[in-house]
């Protein structure tokens, strides 16, 4: 298991280098080589909490808008534009290659969930969950590219 990460955190590392990605640029240049795969691992983890907590403030935030808790909306609303905060180390699980393409959707979100949140602050559920739909498609769309 820990050999197969190491394994494949180093070749993810090549992948992006090829692509000359500016997310390659985030460490002083020639550092130790298990130094960068102890980095990467932190990144893969900080990933992984990332898109739980995602999924926590989409199951809290539909559920206060069925229930009508209008406070509560807007106040997960507000931790899904948290939870992206960091994501530029993120890294495909697929397709690793297209990390510009990958990072776009990230882009996306961020647009979508200012949205989200901005509508679920004027306690206007049903234009809330008009955007929560829209937020739900970037989700979707950015697993059936690079994770599943
Ligand atoms: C930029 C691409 C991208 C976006 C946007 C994205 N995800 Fe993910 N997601 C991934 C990748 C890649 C994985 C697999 C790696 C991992 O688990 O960290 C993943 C895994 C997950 C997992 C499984 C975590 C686990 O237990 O392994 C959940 C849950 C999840 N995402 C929820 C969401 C939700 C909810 C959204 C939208 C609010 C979202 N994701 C948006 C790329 C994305």
């Amino acid at each position: 298991m820990n050999a197969s990460l190491a394994y494949s955190s180093v070749f993810l590392v090549v992948a992006t280098l090829s692509v000359g990605s500016p997310a390659a640029a985030h460490g002083p240049s020639g550092h130790h080589e298990t130094a960068t795969a102890a980095q990467d691992e932190e990144a893969m983890k900080a990933q992984h909490a990332r898109m739980e907590n995602l999924e926590d403030a989409m199951v809290a935030l539909n559920n206060a808008v069925i229930h009508g808790e209008k406070t509560d909306a807007g106040k997960h609303a507000v931790r899904l534009t948290e939870a992206l905060k960091g994501h530029e180390k993120d890294t495909p699980h697929k397709n690793v290659s297209r990390v510009k393409e990958f990072q776009a959707f990230y882009g996306e979100m961020k647009k979508r969930t200012a949205k989200l949140a901005a509508d679920a602050g004027t306690g206007n559920l049903r234009n809330t969950s008009l955007s929560y739909g829209r937020v739900l498609e970037v989700c979707a769309s950015c697993h059936a590219k690079f994770r599943d």
